[in-house]
């Protein structure tokens, strides 16, 4: 990130209340081009609805997201679409179709979104795989994969389209530390190619190893969003508490 970095994505004062539950209650976030932004807070915080507030799949009760100052908000469904296209979503099981191949699930955004032929798509697919470290697997189906391949697949389809945002909800949990490290590699080697994204996490070290910023979700509201440095200086308590809970006293 540098001096000059524009800013992509404007959350500003989101509240979003379930029944009595305030989830949001002022949620501020500002993500810069080529900025991964990694998103701590406890289980049930409203991680995922932030994500999810993104794309329109849910509506917040007041506050405005906008997208390079596209205010995301009253958009029809095709409106949608196409903003989903720019902005991607990798889910936390990485949402295959499970009677689709890998190839299948892959070429299908290509054949939905773009005019690419069936060689271009098979040259786009393989492309893709590549980069998360699947070169071949075209043929497997998601049942033929283990957990960590899965969510390598998952991620190769959020990157088909060559998204400029993506939002990668908790990416590594419930994978073994070689897989995590496998993951973590893929971000970086997408970072080098000017990743802008938010990758919502409850590890700590994939988030020091990939964001430039690190932001903590606390009582409905973004707490601090700092970068790895200062959060690992910092000697507020409850940053500490949050993320380095082993200290505790
Ligand atoms: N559509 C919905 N209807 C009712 N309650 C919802 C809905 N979506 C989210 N919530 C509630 O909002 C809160 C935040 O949910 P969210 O899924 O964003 O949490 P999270 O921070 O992602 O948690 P986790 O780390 O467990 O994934 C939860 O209490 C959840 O029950
Ligand atoms: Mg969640």
């Amino acid at each position: 990130m540098s001096a000059q970095s524009q800013s992509v994505l404007m959350i500003k004062d989101l509240k979003k209340t379930f029944g009595t539950k305030a989830v949001h209650r002022g949620i501020d976030i500002e993500l810069f081009e080529n900025e991964v932004l990694a998103l701590f807070g406890g289980s049930g915080a409203g991680k995922s609805l932030i994500l999810r507030s993104i794309i329109g799949l849910e509506s917040p009760d007041s506050g405005a997201i906008s997208w390079r100052n596209r205010n995301l908000s009253g958009l029809s469904e095709n409106q949608w679409i196409d903003i989903r296209k720019r902005i991607a979503y990798v889910f936390q099981n990485g949402a295959l179709f499970d009677s689709l191949t890998v190839f299948e699930n892959l070429a299908y955004p290509l054949r939905e979104h773009t005019q690419m032929n069936e060689e271009q798509i098979r040259a786009k697919v393989a492309e893709t795989l590549a980069m998360v470290d699947m070169p071949g697997s075209e043929a497997l189906l998601p049942s033929e994969l283990s957990g960590g391949m899965q969510k390598r697949v998952g991620l190769a389809r959020a990157m088909i389209l060559e998204p400029e945002i993506i939002l990668f909800d908790e990416p590594t949990a419930g994978l073994d530390p070689s897989n995590t490290a496998r993951f973590v590699q893929n971000i970086l080697k997408l970072k080098a190619r000017g990743l802008t994204g938010i990758f919502v996490t409850h590890d700590l070290a994939s988030a020091f190893a990939v964001a430039d910023r690190i932001a903590i979700l606390h009582e409905g509201k973004i707490y601090c969003a700092e970068s790895p440095e200062k959060i690992r200086q910092s000697n507020d308590p409850i940053i500490r508490n949050f993320l380095f809970p082993e200290e505790k006293t």
